[in-house]
């Protein structure tokens, strides 16, 4: 089958951030109509990989396609629309796809009219496209993230069109409001605040596939947050590659404090955010979120490295020392605060000394929980133009040695919570047993612990009775089951 190009990715145009004034839009589509008749009674399929911005972007599919009459189905097999929806971030999550793609490409044999798209970060990248063009001739579309708010025309056109649909386009980006929502939870809720990234760290992918930092209006998020409390949610996560940049590309003035304390005041009994950069991160943000109890004391603060020198070559705009003096604000305002972040060994040119400062680091920070990264090229990336001469020996090495010390703090803070009670917002039945509830407390820790499943979706109190390093045991605290 001949693919049509409606737009090619092209990293140049991906990065570029010009002056201009953030463009505000509406869904809208030709073909809803026609194409709501043409998909009566078909079922659809979506498997993302990735951070939360991308679960958030399934869900927005999710409701585009249930607003046309589809109905989810977890078999792809009974499918008639299917999408994969990637990641790009690391080689490994690049990985992930191929295999699912191997696993569902046969179905098109059996269907000659299923729509089979592949759409994300991974596409946005013109080598990633052309490998995954030439092999996997089943896919019929192809788009980036920008250009999910254009689904139905992207399903009219890939039914309608014999040949392979490809669309692409490597923009700064819009802010589509109005985009009906399909949630995967009933009682936690993301709610992005601004999309894209400027940040350019060098080894990152992110800022070329999402585009630029722009802000949702301040109502639509309020909008949104009220919407969810009203409905009855108990926790709702501030979404932002860079949350904490929010608002400096809007004229009204309002930043990222500005927002977490107008979404605290709604009542929502839960409220996180994600994704910090440290250095956007202000004292103002630390005085609202040490003042609303409802605004949980849990702050994911990515360091990536404890050496100067590295995080120079990573383009992250802070030093060790600002970033400590940031965490030690922050220990100091917030009583219980726990901290989390990621941290990547084995960038270009990291020597021993290098990495032991990253190693000091998390001794001195003492993180309640992390994400570990061996540094992974992406094309395109400044990185990506340095020697990778760090070993994969070594890089192994440095992982398992950081994890190590890592462990250290994150078992003494589980520990230290044995006998104390803490607030659990149930998720439900335990991923690891079956016979067991699970939830996260304030400070992120997860809890396991046995109790009846009509509790999902409450906040209960616990008693904390073992603790494993990455889990801890509890048990309901007596007269309130
Ligand atoms: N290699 C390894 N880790 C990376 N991350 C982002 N890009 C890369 C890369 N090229 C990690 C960073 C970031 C997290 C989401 O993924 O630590 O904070
Ligand atoms: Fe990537 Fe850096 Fe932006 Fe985070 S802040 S998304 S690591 S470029």
């Amino acid at each position: 089958m001949k693919s049509k190009i409606i737009h090619a990715p092209d990293l140049s145009k991906a990065a570029s951030r010009r002056k201009e004034q953030t463009v505000f839009d509406i869904l809208k589509s030709e073909h809803l109509a026609s194409l709501t008749e043409m998909v009566k009674g078909w079922f659809y399929y979506i498997k993302t990989y990735g951070c939360q911005a991308n679960v958030r972007d399934e869900e927005t599919m999710r409701g585009m396609l249930e607003g046309i009459g589809c109905q989810p189905t977890e078999d792809a097999q009974k499918a008639d629309i299917i999408i994969v929806n990637t990641c790009a971030v690391r080689e490994n999550a690049e990985d992930k796809v191929y295999g699912e793609i191997g696993n569902i490409k046969y179905l098109r044999k059996t269907k000659p009219n299923l729509v089979l798209a592949l759409c994300g970060c991974m596409v946005e990248q013109p080598e990633i496209l052309d490998r995954v063009v030439k092999t996997f001739p089943e896919i019929n579309l192809f788009f980036g993230t920008h250009e999910i708010p254009n689904l139905y025309d992207l399903l009219f056109e890939a039914m309608m069109s014999r040949e392979r649909i490809i669309n692409v386009e490597s923009k700064p980006g819009e802010v589509v409001e109005e985009l009906p929502v399909s949630r995967l939870n009933r009682f936690k809720a993301f709610v992005n605040i601004i999309y894209g990234c400027d940040k350019f760290c060098t080894y990152c992918i992110v800022p070329y596939t999402r585009g630029k930092e722009r802000s949702r209006k301040f109502e639509e998020v309020i909008k949104e947050c009220q919407d969810l409390v009203n409905q009855g949610y108990q926790e709702i996560t501030l979404l932002g590659q860079n949350v904490n940049a929010y608002g400096k590309d809007l004229p009204d003035k309002k930043d990222f404090a500005d927002m977490l304390e107008a979404v605290a005041k709604l009542g929502i009994p839960r409220l996180r955010f994600t994704t910090s950069h440290p250095w956007d991160f202000s004292e103002k943000m630390i005085d609202v979120i040490a003042k609303y109890p409802n605004i949980m004391k849990s702050i994911h603060l990515p360091v990536q490295s404890g050496s100067d020198e590295i995080l120079r070559k990573m383009g992250r705009r802070y030093n060790r020392e600002h970033y400590l003096n940031l965490v030690k604000s922050m220990r100091e305002k917030i009583p219980g605060l726990t901290l989390s972040t990621d941290i990547i060994v084995g960038f270009p040119d990291e020597t021993e000394e290098q990495f032991l400062e990253t190693l000091s680091l998390v001794d001195v920070v003492k993180y309640e929980s992390a994400f570990t990264f061996i540094y992974s090229p992406r094309k395109g990336t400044p990185a990506a133009r340095m020697v990778d001469n760090v070993s994969k020996e070594i890089k192994t090495k440095r992982f398992l040695e950081l994890i190590k010390h890592l462990e250290v703090s994150i078992e003494d803070s589980s520990k230290k919570m044995i006998g104390h009670s803490y607030d659990l917002l149930v998720d439900g039945v335990s991923k690891t047993d079956a016979n067991m509830l699970s939830g996260y407390t304030d400070g992120n820790k997860l809890v396991h612990f046995s109790g009846d499943e009509s509790m999902t979706g409450k906040i209960i109190k616990v008693r904390i009775t073992e603790s494993h390093t990455y889990s801890l045991i509890g048990e309901i605290v007596n007269g309130q089951d």
